[in-house]
């Protein structure tokens, strides 16, 4: 495919993961499942990157953001991403996204930032505290959602899988987006967020839901006795083997079923609804896991040694990325007025 003109006919499909942390269950059954069966669809221009210049906001330690980087790309090419009919980079090898930051930046109301969930809620936490309503917060905070429509903006990106917490990002991209459009005329798509509340959100070892937050995932890649170990913490009542359990009230339920099929998912029920073991229910949601996960593992073991094949693929990316990145930046700079003088 050729990726320096956007195809009439397909839709682009653009989605980043920012590189902090470690990937667990939660991501991978929300997030990185759906994206690896959308790279393989030839009806639409998918595009997945690593975030992680976004990372730099919430974490300061370089060698955690190089690990997270290095283990979710990892993980992505472990399970499948196809990288040939997709395109797989880094945000920080398209020094265009930065700089498109830049423009939008000058086109951006701050007020429209200050409406930011993230910045309002740390504004807010820090009244409560009695500090200064801005400590601890950074430009790159306030300025995250510019960063974000620039990434999407970037490739014209028509629909954008998200969570439902990114939803206030994808307004302001829209708002952004408009607003440039208005001002130096129609250069950007307006994109959609692609929240699909079907998607199982997993709750955590403590029955919340799974989210590095609350400290209570279950990291994708544990060795197998040690997913096992860690499925058999998860929080359940202290019903003995033989006694009714309500299966739409155990978070061992909703893991399982994220993963089964459905036969399988109906079966679970009844055997709950007739008594079946916290123990045994949880062996079997662990026997299910690992047997979608196990031919993976081993791919993602042996990526993590060759560490060398993880960057071709990302520059490989860079490389499809910046072929329409490179001449649209041109444009864009044109239209604002930034142009050559001969
Ligand atoms: N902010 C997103 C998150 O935390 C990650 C992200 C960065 C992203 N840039 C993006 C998602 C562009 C979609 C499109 O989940």
């Amino acid at each position: 495919m050729i990726y320096n003109k956007k195809p009439m006919n397909k839709q682009t499909v653009l989605t980043g993961i920012t590189t902090t942390g470690t990937p667990h269950l939660g991501n991978y059954v929300g997030a990185i499942k759906p994206a690896i069966e959308a790279s393989r669809n030839h009806d639409v221009r998918g595009y997945y990157f690593l975030a992680d210049y976004h990372s730099l906001v919430k974490c300061d330690d370089p060698e955690r953001v190089r690990q997270s980087a290095l283990e979710i790309a990892a993980t992505w090419l472990a399970l499948g991403l196809d990288t040939d009919n997709s395109v797989f980079y880094r945000q920080s090898d398209i020094p265009e996204i930065p700089e498109l930051t830049w423009i939008l930046a000058c086109s951006t109301a701050k007020g429209l930032m200050n409406r930011s969930h993230a910045y309002k809620g740390m504004v807010q936490s820090n009244e409560e505290a009695g500090e200064d309503p801005d400590h601890g917060v950074t430009i790159g905070l306030f300025a995250y959602p510019v960063l974000m429509a620039a990434d999407i903006l970037m490739f014209k990106a028509d629909k954008v899988p998200v969570g439902r917490d990114q939803a206030q990002h994808l307004e302001m991209t829209r708002d952004i987006a408009q607003r440039f459009n208005h001002r130096y005329g129609e250069l950007f798509v307006l994109p959609e967020a692609a929240i699909d509340d079907n998607v199982a959100t997993l709750p955590g070892l403590d029955g919340r839901k799974m989210s590095k937050s609350y400290n209570n995932t279950i990291p994708l890649w544990l060795p197998e006795k040690q997913l096992r170990k860690a499925i058999m913490k998860i929080k359940t009542n202290s019903l003995e083997p033989g006694e009714p359990k309500d299966p739409d009230t155990a978070s061992i339920f909703s893991i399982y079923a994220a993963f089964a099929d459905k036969s399988a998912r109906i079966e679970m029920r009844r055997a709950l609804l007739d008594g079946l073991g916290w123990g045994d229910a949880k062996q079997k949601t662990f026997e299910l896991i690992n047997a979608e996960i196990s031919e993976a593992r081993v791919r993602y073991e042996s990526l993590m040694q060759t560490t060398d094949r993880i960057e071709d693929e990302l520059q490989k990316g860079a490389k499809k990325a910046r072929e329409f990145a490179i001449p649209y930046i041109q444009k864009l700079r044109h239209a604002v007025g930034i142009r050559s003088l001969a």
